[in-house]
């Protein structure tokens, strides 16, 4: 069972596991997605997956998609709210829509004994991190935006069921900047509205959809004033998680909470990837500079050698390879549109 499996990173990693031989079923309330991924990834793979449409904080309807699909064997829940900035404006839509979604999942996967769960975790539960690269034994800190923090009592949650129920067993993979799209460019990043992450808004400011692309503030304290993040390719993402649900399927996993992170190790500023985008599309981006946004922090990259070591999981795919392929879905889906 995949929850949010209709959106950006869900979508991808229903792609993954079918190619690994899973038989998916996807719950999503296509709030921030389209049922129409589901013919792209009949067109990848050859399967359509199994969509039931649903709002997961109505725990009636959470119970019964487990009541009525017996034969989970275990859950990866991404559905959730993700924007940062949003976050900070509309705090209680993201403590609601985020924490209701987990508990009647994880009470629904207590009642129906499924034991395997995979949650899609955040580098933002790092806060402002004191040493970087960021590694899994970083303290989490007061997160800077409630998104963050929802994705930190979450896995507090998680926790205190794994060291109650001894039968639970659960991994955390802490994301740092998912960004590019399926090689075939039939599947990407679709954000309904305006795109709050930054490469959407690029892709779609080059394709002449948006205007121009605001950089929140270039006065942070990196080499060029802008804030450094650790983009990961979507595909490295979804393929973790493949390692991932198969190490619980297969009792692999040390403790009963396994936490790690999922990034390059590499950090880039945001200037960095507009100048990279503009260099491997030989295009230019209109670009201005703008206040900071509310909620980022100056810089966030992971230390990749706990899943290195535990999951014999590296990101293998480089920066221009997320630029291309982010570039070539937004060309294509905008040919589909018109
Ligand atoms: C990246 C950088 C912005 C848009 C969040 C979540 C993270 C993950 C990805 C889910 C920042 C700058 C952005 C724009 C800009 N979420 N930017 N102009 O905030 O690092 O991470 O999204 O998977 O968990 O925390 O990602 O892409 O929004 O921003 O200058 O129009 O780009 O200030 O420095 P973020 P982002």
């Amino acid at each position: 069972m995949v929850t949010g499996g209709c959106g950006y990173i869900g979508s991808h990693t229903v792609v993954a596991l079918i190619e690994n031989g899973f038989e998916v079923l996807i719950l999503d309330d296509l709030s921030n997605s389209n049922k129409e991924v589901l013919d792209r990834i009949k067109t990848i793979t050859g399967t359509r997956p199994k969509l039931l449409e649903v709002d997961l904080k109505n725990s009636f309807l959470c119970d019964n998609m487990f009541c009525y699909n017996k034969n989970i064997e275990a859950v990866i829940h991404f559905a959730a709210h993700k924007a940062v900035s949003e976050s900070v404006e509309k705090p209680l839509m993201y403590y609601h829509n985020n924490l209701y979604a987990l508990i009647n999942v994880l009470v629904a996967m207590e009642k129906y004994n499924i034991n395997n769960f995979i949650f899609s975790s955040s580098a933002t539960v790092y806060g402002n991190p004191e040493i970087l690269p960021i590694t899994e034994q970083n303290k989490t800190q007061r997160p800077f935006s409630p998104y963050g923090n929802t994705k930190k009592v979450a896995e507090e949650i998680i926790a205190d069921i794994t060291n109650s129920n001894k039968d639970f067993t659960a991994i955390s993979l802490r994301y740092f900047n998912p960004i590019g799209a399926h090689d075939s460019g039939q599947l990407g990043e679709l954000p309904n509205g305006i795109p709050n992450n930054l490469m959407p808004y690029i892709t779609q400011t080059a394709v002449g959809v948006r205007e121009t692309l605001s950089v929140f503030g270039n006065d942070y304290p990196t080499k060029d004033g802008t804030p450094i993040r650790d983009y990961i390719h979507v595909i490295d993402l979804a393929e973790a998680h493949v390692i991932a649900v198969q190490r619980l399927l297969e009792n692999k996993q040390e403790t009963s909470f396994e936490t790690f992170n999922l990034g390059t190790g590499n950090g880039y500023s945001v200037l960095e990837i507009i100048n990279t985008f503009q260099k491997v599309i030989n295009q230019k981006i209109n670009y201005t500079i703008t206040e900071r946004r509310p909620g980022d922090v100056p810089i966030l990259y992971s230390d990749i050698a706990f899943a290195k070591e535990k999951l014999g999981w590296v990101a293998k795919r480089n920066l221009e390879n997320m630029i291309s392929t982010a570039w070539k879905w937004e060309q294509n889906y905008r040919q589909e549109q018109n």
